[in-house]
């Protein structure tokens, strides 16, 4: 009998303070259009060195967790590519933190922002091996290209976390059913020692279209052979929505007109219909939080159910996952029957609305800080607070 695997439950975390990119524009001596309709973007979310990589995972995760048996699970994978450490796995702090069981494969996978995908897939692909577990798979990174530079309207920070299992309530993996496609690329890369990303911004989007080509190819001839696609039209039509990696909104146009031209022969005349009901639909959170690495493929799932989950179920969703270097896969899945339940259990709304508006000047000063500089967590979170004899510690709320 076929297992049915996928997304269970989830949970995200995102930082206090957030800038409007008006603002930012503004302070740039930039057009504000630029930001909003040039790039998609709204507002930037603003990490201060107490949120740091393992408080957003740790926190996202005792979100996802509410309501489950802890005892289910037996994995736990962090995709991120701004750990805290070169060899202590952001994972292992999260394992502690959250006092999960000790029966566990417990470790960090990275592969710029496909890490997160990379944990998916192996917790999948265990399950189907018959793990009789259940599995968490968190995404938590913070993005950071620098003050006045090209990539600064691009960045953000959050975690998601999902639990994976064999009974997915959320959304149900179309599993051994995806494409995937890899080059030797320095797009985006961040040496060792640096707090801030190296990128070629506009060969980094090439690079992604050139992958999500390579990737959906794979994706569709597989589907087709499996009969999970039917149906006359562009086969990217017969998905009921499609989610990609965000690094910036106006980045999943550019992906849609391209995953398009895969499909057809000649001119595209529904592209801007196909956007408008496919895609954008899942870009109201990421405009809302920024660039969250690993996390973003991920952010834009949870906007679009926390949206339209009801409408949805039944229908499959493609996803596509790139990591700049490169890596990349096009997958899919159906959302299930109690999607819209469990997407509201996450309250994504009530955690945005939340958070504080800051100003440009104190996004500057909280950018130039290393060591935490609030004592206060909000309820529910987790905080790191310093570090002692060479330890991180966290403390939560
Ligand atoms: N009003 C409306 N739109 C405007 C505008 C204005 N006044 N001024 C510019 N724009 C549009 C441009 O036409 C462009 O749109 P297009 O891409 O559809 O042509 C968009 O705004 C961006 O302008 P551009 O000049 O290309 O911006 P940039 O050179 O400052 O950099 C990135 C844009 C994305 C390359 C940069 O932010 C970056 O490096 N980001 C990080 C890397 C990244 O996210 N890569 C993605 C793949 S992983």
């Amino acid at each position: 009998m076929k297992i049915r695997i996928g997304i269970e439950a989830l949970g995200v975390a995102v930082p206090r303070r957030y800038v409007d990119i008006e603002d930012l524009a503004r302070a740039r001596g930039i057009d504000p259009a630029k930001y909003t309709q040039g790039l998609g973007a709204r507002e930037m979310a603003v990490a201060e060195p107490g949120e740091d990589t393992v408080a957003l995972a740790a926190t996202a995760a005792r979100r996802a967790l509410e309501g489950i048996d802890r005892d289910s699970l037996g994995m736990l994978v962090v995709g991120t590519e701004t750990g805290v450490d070169h060899s202590k796995a952001v994972a292992s702090f999260v394992h502690g933190l959250l006092d999960l069981p000790p029966t566990m494969r417990v470790y960090d996978a990275q592969h710029a922002c496909y890490g997160g995908t990379a944990g998916l897939m192996a917790a999948v692909e265990w399950i189907a091996a018959g793990s009789g577990k259940s599995a968490l798979v968190i995404c938590s990174d913070i993005a950071r290209y620098g003050v006045a530079t090209a990539g600064e309207p691009t960045q953000g920070a959050g975690a998601i976390a999902m639990v994976v299992s064999a009974n997915p309530s959320i959304l149900e993996l179309d599993v051994g059913i995806s494409g995937a496609y890899s080059a030797h690329v320095h797009d985006f890369w961040r040496p060792l020692g640096h707090r801030e990303a190296q990128v070629d911004g506009h060969y980094s989007v090439q690079c992604y279209l050139d992958a999500l080509a390579g990737a959906y190819r794979g994706w569709k001839e597989r589907a087709i052979a499996r009969e999970l696609v039917r149906g006359d039209g562009l086969v990217s039509e017969r998905l009921a929505r499609i989610c990609y990696h965000v690094p910036f909104c106006k980045m999943a146009r550019k992906a849609h007109v391209a995953l398009r031209r895969c499909d057809l022969d000649g001119d595209d005349t529904g592209a801007d219909a196909s956007f408008r009901e496919q895609v954008e639909p899942s870009l109201g959170l990421c405009a809302r939080v920024g660039n969250v690495y690993t996390g973003s493929l991920y952010f834009a799932l949870a906007g679009l159910l926390d949206d339209q989950a009801a409408s949805l179920v039944g229908q499959r969703i493609g996803l596509f996952s790139y990591g700049s270097g490169c890596t990349s896969e096009f997958f899919s899945g159906v959302v299930a029957p109690r999607a819209a339940e469990r997407i509201a259990a996450a309250r994504v709304g009530e955690i945005l609305a939340a958070r504080a508006r800051i100003s440009v000047d104190e996004y500057e000063r909280i950018m130039a800080l290393v060591a935490p500089f609030d004592d206060t967590s909000a309820p529910g979170t987790f905080r790191f607070t310093g570090v002692t004899e060479h330890r991180r510690q966290y403390t939560s709320a």
